[in-house]
């Protein structure tokens, strides 16, 4: 039912605000009598097969979050297993991606609200001034597939679409190669504005901690409304503002790690690969995208398996 969905929905935006507040260090909410009066009346208790994975111990209602104002949210939970999840997927893979409970038309909707909020956006002021264009997202909101990058470049900051330079060419010739299309997957990055570069004409630079803090929320609102099969952190700032994992991505990639639920694919970024244009260092990131289709059930061909090993194209 409509009204059950945009509840969930509700609901959903609801938990994901109060755990970023408690990720910020909040340990209470004021909450009027008025608005309490009024969630006991909604604050039913969510059906089980539409409820998120949030981990066993999650509140199934706002009016629990509400009444144990510290409880244990399931953030530092999952930490924790994510900690110990270096190498590779347990046998049984856990959760199952759960589906997304939203009605397409409601899923479209909730994507659509979340857009027009990330472009209005000015929590980061000096992003805010110095951007052309809020960088939002491209792709199929229903997608399988989902790639996560750092932060839009000055081309991306120019057209408004993530990966569209040098390095996002690359990314889309490496997503061809898979058999796949730009278009068929979804695309975005951990910022979504161009992080400024004052004083300076030409040139990146990484996000800072504090901004890629303000602005990770609304990935994870993008994560939860496709609910993808499988995940893939584009470099070091992609798996650190994901999994919040320093390890280092020459140690991770190619080892799958989980994202709230969904299998995560950490590989190296494409600009890496512009850098480093060695056969053997182009070869690991395939390996990685072999290892992606085989967990999406897209068996790659002889011909795809055996791309970039000396000698063995024409
Ligand atoms: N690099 C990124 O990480 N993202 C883009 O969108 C473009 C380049
Ligand atoms: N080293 C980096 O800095 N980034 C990558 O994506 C890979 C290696």
């Amino acid at each position: 039912m409509h009204t059950h969905h945009v509840y969930d929905s509700l609901l959903d935006a609801t938990i994901r605000h109060l755990e970023d507040l408690k990720q910020r260090g909040v340990k209470n909410v004021v909450v009027s009598p008025k608005t309490m009066e009024g969630l006991n009346v909604s604050g039913r208790a969510r059906p089980a097969k539409t409820a998120p994975k949030r981990g066993p111990a999650a509140p199934r209602s706002v009016e629990s979050r509400v009444d144990k104002p510290a409880p244990p949210l399931s953030a530092p939970k999952e930490t924790s297993t994510r900690q110990t999840q270096l190498v590779g997927l347990p046998p049984e893979p856990p959760a199952a991606p759960a589906v997304s409970p939203l009605s397409p038309e409601v899923k479209a909707a909730a994507f659509e609200d979340l857009r027009r909020r990330v472009l209005q956006c000015l929590k980061c002021a000096h992003l805010a001034s110095s951007r052309k264009t809020v960088v939002f997202g491209v792709g199929d909101i229903n997608a399988q597939l989902m790639f996560v990058g750092e932060a839009p470049g000055a081309e991306e900051d120019e057209q408004g679409e993530p990966f569209v330079g040098r390095a996002g060419q690359l990314l889309t010739r490496i997503i061809e190669t898979m058999g796949l299309s730009r278009q068929s997957v979804y695309i975005t990055n951990v910022l979504k504005c161009r992080p400024d570069t004052p004083g300076q004409t030409a040139g990146n630079r990484k996000p800072t901690a504090q901004e890629m803090q303000i602005c990770i929320p609304y990935l994870h609102e993008q994560i939860d409304l496709i609910r993808p099969k499988v995940i893939v952190a584009l470099g070091a700032t992609a798996v650190e503002g994901l999994l919040g994992k320093t390890a280092g991505i020459t140690k991770l990639r190619g080892h799958w790690q989980i994202y709230r639920g969904i299998p995560l694919m950490p590989t190296y970024h494409p600009a890496y690969l512009l850098r480093n244009q060695s056969l053997s260092e182009k070869r690991k990131v395939w390996e990685d995208m072999l290892q992606v289709m085989e967990r999406l059930g897209l068996t790659p061909s002889q011909k795809q398996r055996s791309y970039f090993i000396k000698g063995a194209n024409p």
